[in-house]
């Protein structure tokens, strides 16, 4: 593995790999055992979109294993000004040893990742949100021990988080069912992906595709970048929530998982979102744990 541009392009052996790294590393953390992987090392962090989780935590995780971390604003580099981005990554590969980046366009990730010579990492991209899924993925096997035998449910836009938790949870062995409006799907290219998999079903009805359910997740009905469409959207997704009904439609003890920020009343019920805070915020917490494995794993000299 030289990047994290998407989970399409990881093994399941590697990403099981991560999670391992993560639990050993989310293990010394709770019991203060200090693990100075990245010591001399930095990472720049490129920033397009506004962030809470991502940018805190792997701001702290490299400060964690030793590195330091630069926060780039986009509004701060040349890059917002027009530098193009493959002399962006020839020049940032100059100094230092790893690049995290959040845009709009997976290909700016791509171009980014084919022009310089040092990891880069995806932290959110109109298409894809990989390390949130690794994050998910992490608290799914803490919380149910494995993923033998589960069925994951998405309901909302067929969005970045969408088209990440198909192919993570896929890959991973779980079953999974996509609920997305008509015209709000995931991307073809996962859609693509996806088909190989008997386990993959694809509806519009939230109460069909929560049925048997061990996980439910859900995401924003307007995501960054999308603003202006709010209106439309609001009316589109009316009835993709994840509230009592469909809970009671799920497996007795299943978990709900989101990425966050929430906004309650649209793709959650406030009841739903404080009944499994705990899972949640476990969920935000592990960004940090998968991350630095992430970080370990792309930046340490093996
Ligand atoms: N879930 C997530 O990526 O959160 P931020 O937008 O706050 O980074
Ligand atoms: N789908 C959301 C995820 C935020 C973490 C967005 O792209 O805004």
């Amino acid at each position: 593995m030289k990047h994290l541009l998407k989970l399409l392009d990881l093994s399941p052996e590697e990403i099981t790999d991560l999670l391992n790294l993560a639990d050993q590393l989310k293990y010394e953390r709770k019991h203060g055992i200090p693990h100075p992987h990245l010591a001399g090392k930095s990472l720049g962090m490129i920033f397009q979109k506004a962030s809470t989780r991502t940018r805190v935590s792997f701001e702290t995780g490299m400060v964690q294993l030793g590195g330091y971390p630069l926060f780039l604003s986009a509004n701060d580099l040349q890059i917002g000004r027009g530098e193009p981005v493959q002399d962006t990554a020839r020049v940032l590969s100059r100094y230092l040893d790893g690049i995290m980046i959040r845009t709009f366009a997976q290909q700016e990730v791509e171009d980014l990742a084919a022009c310089g010579t040092i990891p880069v990492i995806n932290g959110l991209t109109d298409f894809c949100h990989p390390c949130q899924v690794l994050a998910d993925l992490m608290t799914i096997r803490e919380h149910k021990g494995s993923f033998d035998g589960l069925k994951a449910c998405y309901i909302g836009d067929g969005n970045n988080m969408a088209n990440s938790l198909i192919v993570g949870c896929l890959k991973m062995g779980m079953a999974f069912t996509a609920v997305t409006p008509e015209g709000y799907r995931p991307a073809q290219v996962v859609l693509d992906f996806a088909k190989d998999y008997p386990g993959f079903t694809l509806t519009d009805s939230p109460m069909e595709g929560a049925a048997g359910a061990d996980v439910l997740f859900t995401d924003v009905w307007t995501s960054m970048g999308q603003e202006a469409e709010k209106k439309a959207r609001l009316k589109a997704f009316d009835g993709y929530q994840i509230n009592d009904a469909v809970m009671a439609a799920a497996n007795p003890g299943a978990m709900v998982q989101h990425c966050l920020p929430a906004h309650r009343g649209e793709e959650i019920t406030e009841a739903v979102f404080e009944a499994h805070a705990g899972e949640i915020f476990d969920e935000a917490e592990n960004r940090l744990h998968a991350q630095k494995a992430v970080m370990v794993r792309l930046m340490k000299q093996q």
